[in-house]
């Protein structure tokens, strides 16, 4: 098992691209969390219809995964579909649903590859069933893959999951699985769909926008927030890479003082 220089044990076991890790990548974010907005913006810019806005959001997926894998960050989750995003016209919904099964199909074969394990958080129950019958495909076939867990956020909402969890629990309490005076923050978080995931160390929004839009509420208590005005069919890796080294930057206290955080002066 490696140590990564942020101490952290590296979950991977292979040792394909350490030896060519380039030297910036050190103290990189466990879990990296992306807004990404600005597609349709970016669209009517060039007076095109949206959904070619989101395909070349879809290429800029393709790019920032492909350097998170390759700059061994362990988790990266993109919030690709809100749960708001339902109102949108049937059409864009149609063809959201479509780059989803798109990307799914043409990306398979890397992933495996790679060793990058496919997974999605939110409510399924709302996907059009080819959707879901493709999400549980490609979990399947990236199942034990251990380099780098890839999470779409789709049909997501950070209050819903929270409500979820709250159900879930009063149902186990009822049932005499679950004492009350038992309840904490720990335990509450076994109870979100998000548990297998350690809370992100950095969120990235594009476009602009300076707000959480209903994204991992709970989760983002201690994550480190960067807002960038590029739009996300135009952050590629370079942009990527800055946001990284802006929070290489940050002090993180997680609440304490600084001169009670080991390595810090005090
Ligand atoms: C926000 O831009 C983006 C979305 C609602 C969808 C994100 C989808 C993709 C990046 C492409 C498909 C995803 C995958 C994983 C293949 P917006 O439409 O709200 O932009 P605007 O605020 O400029 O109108």
């Amino acid at each position: 098992m490696r140590i990564t220089p942020s101490g952290r044990q590296d979950l991977t076991s292979q040792e394909d691209s350490s030896s060519t890790r380039p030297g910036w990548l050190w103290n990189t974010p466990r879990h990296v969390a992306i807004i990404m907005d600005g597609n349709g913006r970016w669209a009517r810019k060039r007076h095109l219809p949206r959904i070619v806005g989101h395909r070349a959001g879809a290429s800029s997926v393709r790019t920032i995964v492909t350097a998170a894998r390759t700059w061994e960050i362990p988790y990266l989750t993109l919030y690709a579909f809100s749960w708001e995003n339902w109102s949108r016209p049937r059409q864009e919904v149609d063809g959201l649903m479509n780059l989803l099964e798109e990307y799914i199909d043409n990306e398979i074969r890397t992933m495996v590859d790679r060793g990058i394990r496919f997974s999605v958080v939110g409510d399924r129950s709302r996907l059009p069933a080819s959707v879901r019958k493709k999400i549980a495909w490609a979990e399947g076939e990236t199942i034990g893959k251990d380099r780098m867990v890839l999470t779409l956020a789709l049909s997501y909402s950070g209050r819903e999951e929270i409500v979820r969890a709250a159900r879930n629990m009063a149902q186990d309490v009822q049932k005499g699985l679950l004492s009350p005076e038992k309840i904490s923050e720990t335990v509450f978080s076994r109870y979100l769909e998000t548990s297998v995931l350690p809370p992100p160390d950095l969120l990235i929004r594009t476009s602009g926008e300076v707000r959480i839009s209903n994204f991992f509420l709970w989760q983002l208590a201690y994550t480190e927030m960067y807002f960038t005005p590029t739009l996300w069919p135009d952050f590629g890796e370079e942009s990527f890479r800055q946001a990284i080294e802006d929070f290489q930057e940050r002090r993180r206290r997680f609440g304490k003082a600084d001169e009670d955080i080991e390595g810090l002066p005090g």
